[in-house]
């Protein structure tokens, strides 16, 4: 079975970071690893310095490790490409102009970004077979997650279109004259199909993201980023999903006892202040900090990624976790 694991948080935190570094360890534990990312910045071909596409490829130098780039903007627009051509099938040619502007803002809503990436989730999460951990270095959103709601309400809704169309069907058999055979119009009803294949992914992904992920949140030792913690939490939650550890990030290293001068006071206030915040963390929340990072003097790829890896202490076995 493959877990999923999901590093969710505030822009800027770490989580491309994180989620790069916690693969690497899954890898170097032996277990085949895809990094599937998000972020329309490239970040990930950053981190490891080398160019990825929308299909899964193995990163150089790293052995059982491989990586995708979602492109979000592009999977909203491919989407769109896709309603337009099917419409344009099926009605008047002065129609298309006005669906295509409606489509447009359609595209535009709150949502539609989210709602798109998140079809693509799932056929990832669908095609995860060969590998043993898929790491995500982002977490499903209040919208999102709104949409694991949806099977639901499609399911009602699919039962009430079936029994209006097999009303219809068999007024129209009734009516039948002569010996025409009535049409079973709603075997293979293209409307009907669509509604409760959409229903099936929901499904699928509620299932997978309640059985098979887990979530850790990702954070720095200030204010913005602690109360956004709090709202991440409670969003996952509301959707029945479990954060299962938060991973602090960016912690300021502590000068050497004999130090002093400008610099040394500014580290040692600093230091404290961040203390504050992580007892702070401890008390607020129910979800245990399973890793605190240091901030590197620069950005973290190459050697210093290794570092941070070998800080998470990834734990393989019947339960993957970190510390
Ligand atoms: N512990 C750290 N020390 C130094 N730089 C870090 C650390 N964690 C992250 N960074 C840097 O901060 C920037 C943002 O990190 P990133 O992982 O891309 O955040 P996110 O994915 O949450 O937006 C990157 O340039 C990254 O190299
Ligand atoms: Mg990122």
């Amino acid at each position: 079975m493959t877990e999923f694991v999901f590093f969710g948080g505030k822009g800027g935190v770490g989580k491309t970071t994180i989620a790069s570094a916690y693969a690497l360890e899954c890898a170097d534990a032996g277990l085949e690893t895809l990094v599937v990312s998000t972020d329309p910045a490239h970040s990930t071909a950053d981190v490891f310095e080398q160019e990825f596409g929308d299909d899964p490829q193995p990163i150089e130098g790293y052995d059982g490790l491989s990586a995708m780039e979602i492109d979000p903007e592009r999977e909203v627009q491919e989407h769109l490409q896709g309603l337009k051509q099917q419409l344009s099938e099926q009605v008047s040619a002065a129609m298309v102009n006005e669906i295509d502007a409606q489509l447009e803002l359609a595209h535009r809503t709150p949502g539609a970004y989210e709602s798109a990436l998140f079809d693509r989730f799932i056929e990832v999460m669908q095609n995860a077979d060969p590998y043993e951990t898929v790491v995500f270095d982002t977490s499903p959103t209040g919208s999102t997650l709104r949409l694991l709601a949806l099977p639901d309400l499609l399911e009602r809704w699919v039962e009430r279109l079936l029994e209006k169309r097999e009303r219809s069907i068999d007024r129209y058999e009734k009516a039948a004259i002569g010996n025409r055979k009535p049409r079973r119009v709603m075997d293979g009803d293209p409307i009907v199909a669509r509604l409760q294949e959409r229903k099936e992914r929901f499904e699928f992904a509620g299932t997978v993201l309640r059985e098979e992920a887990t979530f850790y949140l990702v954070l720095n030792p200030d204010e913005l980023s602690i109360r956004e913690t709090r709202r991440s939490i409670e969003t996952l939650e509301a959707a029945d999903l479990s954060v299962r550890g938060l991973v602090v990030n960016r912690l300021t290293p502590e000068p050497d006892p004999h130090e002093e001068g400008r610099g040394a006071r500014y580290l040692r206030r600093r230091v404290a202040t961040e203390r504050d915040r992580l007892e702070h963390i401890d008390d607020a929340f129910d979800v245990p900090t399973v890793a605190t990072i240091e901030t590197r003097p620069e950005e973290v790829r190459g050697t210093l990624l290794e570092d941070v890896a070998a800080e998470l202490e990834v734990k393989p076995g019947e339960e993957l976790r970190i510390g």
